[in-house]
């Protein structure tokens, strides 16, 4: 029978103009690239300059999207960005973004899961495409880390980067197989007990400032393989893929080893990763599109590839997406 899933139908993404290597930091941190690259893999991040937001970025992406998908911005009736470091407490940087964008119809709001904004906010699109509420949707990571990292704190401050990454999802009728393309499946999670691990130490109910983040590194770590390997087999048993099906793994960059312990206890083969955390560091939300964007514009994404997302952060919150590209 057939059925409504949300295909891919372009790809955008911005990054500040200002890039920052490990050795620039190690001017003013007490930190080296040795370090840096060692534990984490990361070899420089783009940090914002002023008058680049998490809006700005975002528009920029989402514009790049527009055109790849050739589509008018008009058409779009559904906007949702991931993001942990909006303009504002409110309103959601979803709805400057569509002013930005000219769009004046539909809906457009934040949804914010940290890390795991790209991953919850396809999710959530994709639910509201499949109820025929609405027809296309912009879907957007964007982030500014830099502006809640303590920079006197080195365990946390050398991880993090800025940029947006967007993607343009189309409702579409497809015979309703999982050689569809589009969105097949997603699962989301979170729990809330471990709040502390990986946090900010402000906001406007408690402190009424923006706060820094603060995170237990190790334990971070210790838990995100797990579930990340946990919500990554769900979804592949849900439609009954093994993990040699799949052709492109876009992990949430936070941490190379991260990655290469899930992809290895997975069984994921090295050369179908996508990895972008050396020249973007973590940019939260927006570290998926950003790695797709890499991975589409040099040719190995293709139309009709098999590509598991996966992401996990803050709360802790994770989840993994299939769609057929
Ligand atoms: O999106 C999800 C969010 N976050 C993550 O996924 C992060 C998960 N965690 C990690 O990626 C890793 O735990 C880190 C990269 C944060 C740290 O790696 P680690 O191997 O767990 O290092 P560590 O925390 O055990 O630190 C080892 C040493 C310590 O020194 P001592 O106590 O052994 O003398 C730290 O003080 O490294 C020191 N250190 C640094 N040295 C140079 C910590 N930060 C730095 C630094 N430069 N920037």
């Amino acid at each position: 029978m057939s059925e409504t899933r949300s295909v891919v139908l372009g790809i955008g993404s911005c990054l500040p103009r200002n890039v920052v290597t490990n050795d620039d930091l190690a001017r003013k941190v007490d930190t080296s690239d040795e370090w840096i690259a060692q534990r984490s893999g990361i070899r420089q991040r783009y940090i914002a300059e002023d008058g680049e937001t998490t809006v700005t970025l975002g528009i920029e992406a989402a514009r790049n999207a527009l055109a790849a998908a050739q589509v008018e911005a008009s058409s779009v009736d559904l906007i949702v960005l991931g993001t942990a470091t909006p303009d504002n407490t409110f309103p959601a940087s979803a709805v400057a973004v569509q002013a930005g964008l000219g769009i004046t119809g539909g809906a457009a709001f934040d949804v914010q899961a940290v890390c795991s904004g790209f991953v919850y906010g396809m999710t959530t699109a994709d639910a509201l495409l499949r109820t025929g509420a609405f027809k296309r949707a912009l879907v957007i990571g964007s982030e500014t880390f830099s502006r809640i990292l303590d920079w006197s704190d080195r365990t946390t401050c050398v991880l993090f980067g800025d940029g947006a990454g967007a993607v343009v999802l189309d409702a579409q009728t497809q015979p309703g197989t999982r050689e569809d393309r589009g969105i097949l499946i997603s699962r989301l999670r979170s729990d809330g007990r471990h709040k502390q691990k990986l946090f900010v130490d402000g906001g406007p109910s408690t402190t009424q400032t923006v706060g820094h983040l603060r995170m237990e590194g190790k334990a971070v770590f210790r838990h995100a393989v797990a579930m990340i390997t946990g919500v990554v087999e769900e979804s592949l048993a849900a439609t009954g893929y093994t993990v040699d099906d799949i052709d492109w793994f876009v992990p949430h960059q936070a941490n190379k080893r991260i990655i290469d312990d899930s992809a290895h206890k997975l069984g994921v083969a090295p050369e179908k990763i996508v990895i972008t955390v050396d020249r973007h560091g973590n940019t939260s939300a927006a570290s998926i599109p950003l790695a797709l964007s890499v991975a589409v514009a040099d040719g190995r994404i293709k139309k009709g590839d098999l590509v598991l997302l996966e992401a996990m952060g803050g709360g802790f919150t994770w989840g993994a997406v299939l769609l057929r590209w």
